[in-house]
């Protein structure tokens, strides 16, 4: 199932894709970055004010299912992942050696793994039913 959130959420990840492919550019590299992980940070608000989350998640029943907690945990490690990846990186700004550098792309790897699933697992919570106009969408009268 995919809705337009989901196209742009792709777009992000192709985006951050990019400037992991151009890391060693930082006029690249540092700008988009930190757009996209503003961008996540923006996105539980997002879905807050836009879904009708009751519907979606407690008369559905769907807060107890194995699938909304595997996706809220994915979430919760992308941004536990992201603080330590912004502290490698403000050393890396400060001019670190090596060592901070393997770590920084490390984790970078480990970005790109979760938010990937962080996406996925998202896109397959997508309900059928309320997906006429989003997962779940508060209808505009
Ligand atoms: C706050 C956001 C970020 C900032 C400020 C930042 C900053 C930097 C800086 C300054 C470098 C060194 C570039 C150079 O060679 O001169 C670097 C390298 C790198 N960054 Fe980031 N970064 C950020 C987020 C990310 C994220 C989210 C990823 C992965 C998805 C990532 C992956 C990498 C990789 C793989 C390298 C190359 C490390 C190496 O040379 O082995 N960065 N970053």
């Amino acid at each position: 199932m995919i809705n337009a959130f989901v196209i742009v959420a792709i777009f992000t990840y192709l985006l951050m894709l990019s400037a992991f492919y151009f890391r060693h550019i930082r006029r690249i590299h540092v700008p988009v970055m930190v757009a996209v992980m503003v961008f996540d940070c923006c996105v539980p608000f997002y879905l807050f004010l836009t879904r009708d989350w009751k519907a979606r998640l407690i008369e559905s029943g769907d807060i107890l299912s194995f699938a909304v907690w595997m996706h809220f945990g994915l979430v919760i490690t992308l941004y536990f992942i992201y603080a330590l990846q912004i502290q490698t990186a403000r050393m890396l700004l400060k001019g670190s050696d090596n060592e901070v550098r393997a770590e920084h792309g490390g984790q970078g790897k480990a970005i790109l793994i979760v938010r990937a699933l962080v996406i996925l697992t998202g896109a397959m919570l997508i309900d059928p039913e309320l997906a006429e106009s989003g997962s779940g969408s508060i209808m505009m009268e």
